[in-house]
C-alpha cells in the first residue's frame, strides 16, 4: 500500500542508485487512518452479526498536559473505530489503594474488553504494582510481565503499541528487514526492549543492536546500520554524520521544544535531525505524523483483539 510519493529529488547520482537527496516519507498519519478505517469496518461487521462493540476504558490520574492530550486522542480514536470508550479521571491525590481498587473493578467488569492506566502516575503510586494488578487478558498496553514474557518467546500476546506500530510501518512500506543491521537507540521497557525482541523474531529476522546512554560505540553502530530506530528522547540526537547513505530512519522521539514562531510557543521535535538526515536516508518517518499516530492505532488493534479474545479466553 502507501508507498509514499512525496519523494524529494535532486539530480546528482549516488553510489546507491538513488539520486542524492532522494528519500521517501514513511507516513504514519496516513497509514494510521487506513488501519483505523479497516478496524471500523471489522467492528461494523461484528455488530451487524449481533456481536458487541469493543469497549476500551482509560484511567487518567492528575492533570499532566501530555497525558491529557494522549488520553483525549485515544478516546477520539475509539470513536473513529466505532468502539465504546470510558474515561475515568481522578485527582493526583488518589491513593495507591484506591487506584488498585479501580483496576480490580475494571478487571471484573465483563463489559470492558481492555483498559489502560495512563503513565506516568504520581510519585506516591508504585507504577509496576499497578501494571501487575491489571488482568493480563485486558492489558491492551502490553505492559504486564505475562504479555512482555509471552511476546519475548513468540507466543500470542498483547504487544506494546509503539513497537507494534513501528513493525506495522516497516511491513506496510515494504522495508526489507531480513538479515539487515538494525540499531535501536534506547532501552526503555515500553519501546527499546520490546522492539529489540520483535526485530529479531522469526519473520522479521533483523540483526539487532541496542545502544543506550552508556554505549561507547553508538556513533559507529549507527553508521553501520541499515535501519536506525531512535527512541532516546533527546531532540535531534541523530545527526547526518551518524547515518549511512540509504539507511531507513524511524524516529520515536516527541520532545516539546521552545519555538517562538509557533502560536503555542513550542513544537514537537524528534530524536532525529530531520532536515540534515532525510537527504541521506532512503526512507524516514517525520515528527509529527510518523510513529505517533501509529501508537494509538495499535492500541485500537489490541482492543479489537481483546474483544475477540484473540490471544486469551
Ligand atoms: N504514557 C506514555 N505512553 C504510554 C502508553 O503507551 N500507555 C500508557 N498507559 N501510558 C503511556
Amino acid at each position: 500500500m502507501e508507498q509514499n510519493t512525496s519523494s524529494q529529488k535532486d539530480t546528482a547520482p549516488s553510489l546507491t542508485g538513488r539520486a542524492v537527496g532522494e528519500f521517501s516519507l514513511i507516513d504514519g498519519k496516513a497509514t494510521a487512518a487506513t488501519i483505523k478505517a479497516e478496524i471500523k469496518q471489522e467492528v461494523e461487521n461484528i455488530v451487524a452479526a449481533g456481536g458487541k462493540r469493543p469497549h476500551l476504558a482509560a484511567i487518567l490520574v492528575g492533570h499532566d498536559g501530555g497525558s491529557e492530550t494522549y488520553v483525549n486522542n485515544k478516546v477520539r480514536a475509539c470513536e473513529e473505530c466505532g468502539f465504546r470508550s470510558t474515561l475515568l479521571r481522578f485527582e493526583d491525590d488518589l491513593s495507591e489503594a484506591d487506584l488498585l481498587a479501580e483496576v480490580a473493578r475494571l478487571n471484573a467488569d465483563a463489559d470492558i474488553d481492555g483498559f489502560i492506566v495512563q503513565l506516568p502516575l504520581p510519585r506516591h503510586i508504585d507504577e509496576q504494582k499497578v501494571i501487575e494488578a491489571i488482568d493480563y487478558r485486558k492489558d491492551v498496553d502490553g505492559f504486564h510481565p505475562i504479555n512482555v514474557g509471552r511476546m519475548a518467546i513468540g507466543l500470542p500476546a498483547f504487544v506494546s503499541a509503539t513497537p507494534k506500530g513501528i513493525l506495522e510501518l516497516l511491513r506496510r512500506y515494504g522495508v526489507a528487514t531480513s538479515g539487515k543491521k538494525c540499531v535501536i537507540l534506547g532501552r526503555s521497557n515500553i519501546v527499546g526492549k520490546p522492539l529489540s525482541q520483535l526485530m529479531m523474531q522469526k519473520g522479521v529476522d533483523a540483526t539487532v543492536t541496542v545502544c543506550h546512554s552508556r554505549s561507547t560505540t553508538l556513533k559507529e553502530e549507527c553508521r553501520a546500520a541499515d535501519i536506525i530506530i531512535a527512541a532516546i528522547g533527546q531532540p535531534a540526537f541523530v545527526t547526518a554524520d551518524m547515518v549511512k547513505p540509504g539507511a531507513v530512519i524511524i524516529d520515536v522521539g516527541t520532545t516539546r521544544v521552545k519555538d517562538a514562531s509557533r502560536a503555542r510557543g513550542w513544537r514537537l521535535q524528534g530524536d532525529v535531525d530531520f532536515q540534515a538526515v532525510a537527504p541521506i536516508a532512503s526512507q524516514i518517518t517525520p515528527v509529527p505524523g510518523g510513529v505517533g499516530p501509529m501508537t494509538i492505532c495499535m492500541l485500537m488493534q489490541n482492543t479489537l483483539a481483546a474483544a475477540r479474545h484473540e490471544y486469551y479466553n
